[in-house]
């Protein structure tokens, strides 16, 4: 298979960065395709830690083609701050290229996203504050400012002066705000868009030239598929695409060329930020979870929400992106466990649902069915091979794939690049 589109099964963090380095060392080209600086993708190399946010996981590898595609929402701050990190971490940032049609995150996205947030008052939904939601909903609403237009000193002047005065009126009139200074704001981004020249592309032909040419070529996905803005928990998800249809808008792409879909499952669940979550364990088990599994966030650093792996959902994943393989992560986090719980229904009002529900309040007043496992509390940190496990974590693997019935391709035992295991061919 020459292309792999790497998704989040359920509400991001599922451990993407690591299984999308992982492919990536055998990657030609590795392409963004939706969401923005919202995302942290953690990857270990020898030990050494890198957060990438907006930049593709593939720049950890030199020869890898790295493309920021047309349906990011692009934050120029956050990215010559990321591309500084990388640089001072003697990594070569050569090979990145940003789409022309890729739209642009302003400060006044940024501002609107919190003064939204606030607005909502409980119910917030818990934004990372990147402008995400705000930079979509210029772009829907056909105003907003792209990457083609920096290439026009002229045009993005005049574009951006008549953006800044709507949202000032906008930060007053309807939130009380205070208005940004005009001059500083068009100054700081007529700066970074004279910086950002070199690195504009229609990389929509970049990427459908390489797959034409038979190159490898991986799809990474940010968030997961429970935060998409149509098949999440809506309104407590993302205003961008994490599913696998999410690539082909976004990076310009026929699904016809999307060979391989493999749907990133972390061993248990977590969720940042607000909404409903049928298996949180609000309790010592979700404690013990969290404190063993470090799950605090890479972008925010909030502590995340714990619990046991919820089957409906990657089930559900498993429809609405037609994974074809799942990568199981951090599967050590459960090593210390004399039982482990899985949810293979949602009991609501005397039924048992086993579709995963459109409505907030279903979801809310669910509780979960569980099938109880046995744990294998012992070390699975050193294991190498799917052999090595225990028959406890090979039962509970066995168990993911029945019920979603896609095989799991890729099992993760620890965050570095090494503690990784592949069952057959994948790339
Ligand atoms: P992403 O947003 O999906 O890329 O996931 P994050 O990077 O936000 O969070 C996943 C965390 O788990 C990171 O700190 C990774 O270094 C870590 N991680 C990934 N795979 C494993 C694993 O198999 N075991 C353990 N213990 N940690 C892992
Ligand atoms: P990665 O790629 C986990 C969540 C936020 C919030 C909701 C909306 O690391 O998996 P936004 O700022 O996007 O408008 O926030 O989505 N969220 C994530 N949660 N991982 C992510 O990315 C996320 N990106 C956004 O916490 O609940
Ligand atoms: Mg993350």
């Amino acid at each position: 298979m020459s292309t792999v589109a790497v998704v989040g099964t359920q509400w991001g963090d599922e451990g993407k960065g690591k299984a999308i380095d992982y492919i990536a060392t055998r990657a030609d080209m590795v392409v963004r395709a939706q969401g923005g600086n919202n995302a942290g993708h953690s990857v270990v190399i020898d030990g050494k830690k890198y957060a990438l946010h907006l930049i593709p996981s593939g720049i950890l590898n030199a020869k890898t083609i790295n493309i920021i595609g047309n349906g990011v929402v692009f934050d120029p701050e956050g990215f010559f701050n990321e591309l500084k990190d990388l640089e001072d971490d003697g990594i070569n940032t050569k090979n990145l290229f940003i789409s022309d049609r890729a739209h642009i995150v302003f400060d006044y996205h940024k501002i609107i996203d919190s003064l939204g947030e606030k607005s909502k008052g409980s119910k917030k939904v818990g934004t990372t504050n990147k402008g995400i939601g705000p930079c979509y909903m210029d772009k829907m609403e056909r105003t907003g400012i792209r990457m083609c237009d920096v290439l026009d000193d002229d045009l993005f002047e005049a574009k951006l002066s008549a953006q800044i005065d709507r949202k000032n009126d906008m930060i007053t009139k309807l939130y009380g705000g205070e208005p940004l200074d005009k001059t500083a704001l068009m100054k700081k981004y007529t700066d970074y868009a004279k910086r950002l020249k070199p690195y504009v592309k229609d990389t929509s032909v970049m990427v459908y030239e390489a797959v034409k040419a038979g190159r490898k070529v991986l799809f990474e996905g940010a968030q997961g598929t429970m935060l998409d803005i149509d098949l999440g928990t809506y309104p407590y998800v993302t205003s961008s695409h994490p599913v696998s249809g999410g690539f082909t808008t976004g990076s310009g792409v026929s699904p016809r060329d999307i060979n391989e879909i493999i749907g990133i499952v972390k061993a248990y669940t977590t969720r940042v930020g607000e909404g409903p979550f049928v298996t949180e364990e609000d309790n010592e088990t979700g404690d013990k979870i969290r404190e063993i599994g470090h799950e605090y966030g890479v972008t925010t650093g909030r502590p995340r929400r714990c619990g046991w792996l919820d089957l409906v959902v990657v089930r559900y994943a498993a429809r609405v992106n037609g994974l074809t393989g799942i990568s199981l992560m951090l599967l050590d986090v459960l090593d210390q466990f004399e039982t482990i719980n899985v949810c293979v229904g949602y009991e609501y009002n005397g039924e048992v649902l086993t579709d995963f529900p459109a409505s907030l309040k279903i979801q809310e007043e669910s509780r979960p069915v569980y099938k109880t496992l046995r744990g294998w509390n012992t070390p699975i940190t050193g294991c190498r091979s799917y052999e090595d496990l225990p028959e406890e974590a090979k039962a509970y693997i066995k168990e993911i794939e029945e019920f979603s019935g896609v095989p799991v391709k890729i099992i993760s035992v620890g965050p570095d690049r090494e503690q990784t295991m592949i069952r057959g061919e994948l790339f």
